[in-house]
């Protein structure tokens, strides 16, 4: 188990968010976890959503979809828990399928990945032959089988414009494609998914933070409105919000985007204050210490994938990765 000094560095990194009276019961599940991933040759893949004690005591990496698949991509690792959602377990096993790969709750879904079936990616090939399809990774394996390519937050522009084609279909979030659609000159068909979270964002609300906090930076993710992100000072996949704070230190500023992702920002940049609206993703918070823990203790939920899936749903994410 943990020395009591490795425990005391690690409570350092998150203590401006963690109060002294709850690191206990966090400590003892970190220095299980800790344990178990050496027993288990395993990595934590953790999302920027996921709670700062998970994102900064437990994870070995972490980050944006886009960075988490091109890393489950490169592990040697025998085994990956991903410290995120459902669609992010089943592209890390697409990428390595001949690893163990777990989700610490099986029900960590995703409002974007749950609106978009198989049959509807059919209908859509139907009613528009020949537009390719470019997914989102926040789909099912089996939405990503029949697609050309899938695209994150962070390469969706590049994604759409290395098809060199005048029409894609993108799917399934309708803002995000809004979004890329008036960055390029191509014609996107839209599905009508939407993210719960991000959703949720109003421009009204930016006029108000910046009416509250004069000089205020908006960072928005590009799964909100396109009126958010018309309002906002930059747009960007987690990752680049991330950089952004980074790089350019404002002195204060805003992400609209899910609320742990500030927390873990913070602890990073404390010479940048960060005003917090709070929308939880109920989905990515199923992630908890404690069913990280049991996740290598017991080797579950391990996500596998049907091979005839898995063989057009890697085509897919590969050609993505490769773009
Ligand atoms: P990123 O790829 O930008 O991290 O976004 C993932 C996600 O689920 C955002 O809601
Ligand atoms: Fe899905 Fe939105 Fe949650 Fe991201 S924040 S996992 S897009 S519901």
């Amino acid at each position: 188990m943990l020395d009591t000094i490795t425990l005391e560095r690690l409570y350092q990194r998150v203590r401006q968010a963690i109060p002294p009276v709850e690191w206990p019961v966090f400590a003892d599940d970190i220095a299980a976890i800790l344990a178990l991933k050496q027993a288990r040759n395993a990595v934590i893949l953790a999302h920027n959503y996921q709670t700062p004690e998970i994102y900064h005591c437990v994870a070995d990496i972490t980050g944006d979809s886009l960075a988490l698949a091109r890393e489950a991509a490169k592990t040697a690792a025998r085994t990956i828990v991903l410290a995120g959602v459902h669609f992010m377990a089943e592209t890390a096993k697409l990428l390595n399928p001949d690893k163990t790969v777990l989700i610490p709750d099986l029900h960590a879904g995703c409002s974007l990945a749950g609106s978009i079936t198989a049959a509807d990616v059919r209908l859509l090939r139907q009613r528009y032959p020949g537009v390719p399809v470019v997914s989102y990774v926040n789909t099912s394996a089996m939405v990503k089988a029949e697609s050309d390519i899938c695209c994150t937050s962070g390469n969706a522009k590049r994604v759409v414009e290395s098809l060199g084609v005048s029409r894609v279909i993108m799917l399934p979030d309708e803002y995000l494609a809004q979004n890329v659609a008036a960055e390029t000159g191509v014609e996107i068909v839209a599905w009508r998914g939407h993210c719960e979270v991000h959703e949720r964002f109003t421009a009204s609300e930016i006029r108000s933070l910046r009416a509250e906090h004069p000089g205020i930076v908006v960072l928005a993710h590009p799964e909100c409105p396109p009126d958010v992100v018309a309002e906002a000072d930059f747009a960007g996949s987690t990752a680049a919000m991330s950089n952004y704070v980074a790089t350019k230190h404002p002195a204060r500023v805003v992400l609209m985007t899910e609320c742990s992702m500030s927390d873990n920002v913070a602890l990073e940049h404390p010479e940048t204050a960060f005003v917090r609206p709070c929308n939880l993703c109920p989905h990515m918070k199923r992630i908890t210490l404690s069913n990280i823990r049991h996740a290598l203790e017991t080797m579950t939920h391990e996500v596998t994938i049907d091979p005839r899936i898995a063989v057009p749903a890697r085509r897919a994410v590969e050609r993505m990765l490769a773009a």
